[in-house]
């Protein structure tokens, strides 16, 4: 199947346990996934857990959009001033995170996912759009698929005149973010000797 010939669609519930085995393969050696989980004997297996949690909580408060034959996925959100919940409800499915990856993986998630938070509050005041994950089926990359779903993501921002912002713990991939508008904002590794990460914004054209 060619990149015209797929579309983009919304993530099901029923494709979600499909969703995280691609992420888990997608992202297998990108530092963020090795960061938490550095023992390659159990990886495949923790990152899944933690892929399906992660996009079942962002199907609860983001857009998840695929290629209809789900060799890729996007996740995304507009942030327009709203007041971020911190506080989980009983039905959110991070809550049981811990027992899934287990304890040591989640103290780094929650330290790494706090000092992102922290940095995303302070440069991107204002609204904008956050593209959290974008990831293509490791055999499919480089036809066009990443492409694919993130453009119609930034056609929407732009008709909404609202800047996209990311992150990526991985160099090779500025390149593609810049190809699509993106700039580099900053570089730092995160705490606890955490990822290197690259900041990038996209103005809105
Ligand atoms: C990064 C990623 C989403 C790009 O999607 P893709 O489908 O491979 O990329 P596309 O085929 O749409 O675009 C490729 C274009 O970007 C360029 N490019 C630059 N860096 C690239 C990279 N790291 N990967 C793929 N393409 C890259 C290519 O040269 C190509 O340019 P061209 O269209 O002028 O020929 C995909 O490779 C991927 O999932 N990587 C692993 C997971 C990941 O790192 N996700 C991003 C997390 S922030």
């Amino acid at each position: 199947m060619e990149t015209s010939d797929e579309a983009v669609i919304k993530l099901s519930r029923l494709r979600l346990p499909d969703a995280a085995k691609l992420l888990c393969r997608a992202f297998w050696s990108d530092p963020f996934i090795e960061y938490l989980f550095p023992d390659e004997s159990e990886r495949t297996i923790l990152a899944e857990k933690y892929f399906l949690l992660n996009i079942r909580r962002k199907l609860m408060t983001c857009e998840v959009g695929v290629t209809s034959s789900l060799k890729a996925i996007a996740v995304w959100h507009s942030y327009r001033g709203e007041k971020i919940k911190d506080e989980e409800s009983a039905s959110d499915p991070l809550r049981r995170m811990p027992y899934m990856i287990g304890d040591a993986p989640y103290e780094r998630l929650v330290t790494a996912g706090k000092a992102l938070e922290e940095e995303r509050r302070r440069i991107m005041y204002m609204p904008h759009c956050y593209l959290h994950l974008l990831a293509v089926e490791p055999g499919q990359q480089g036809k066009g698929y990443g492409s694919l779903l993130v453009r119609p993501i930034l056609e929407q921002a732009d008709e909404k005149r609202l800047p996209c912002y990311l992150v990526t713990m991985r160099e090779s991939n500025l390149l593609f973010y810049d190809k699509h508008g993106f700039k580099l904002l900053q570089a730092k590794q995160l705490p606890n000797e955490g990822p290197f990460t690259w900041f990038m914004l996209r103005k809105s054209v």
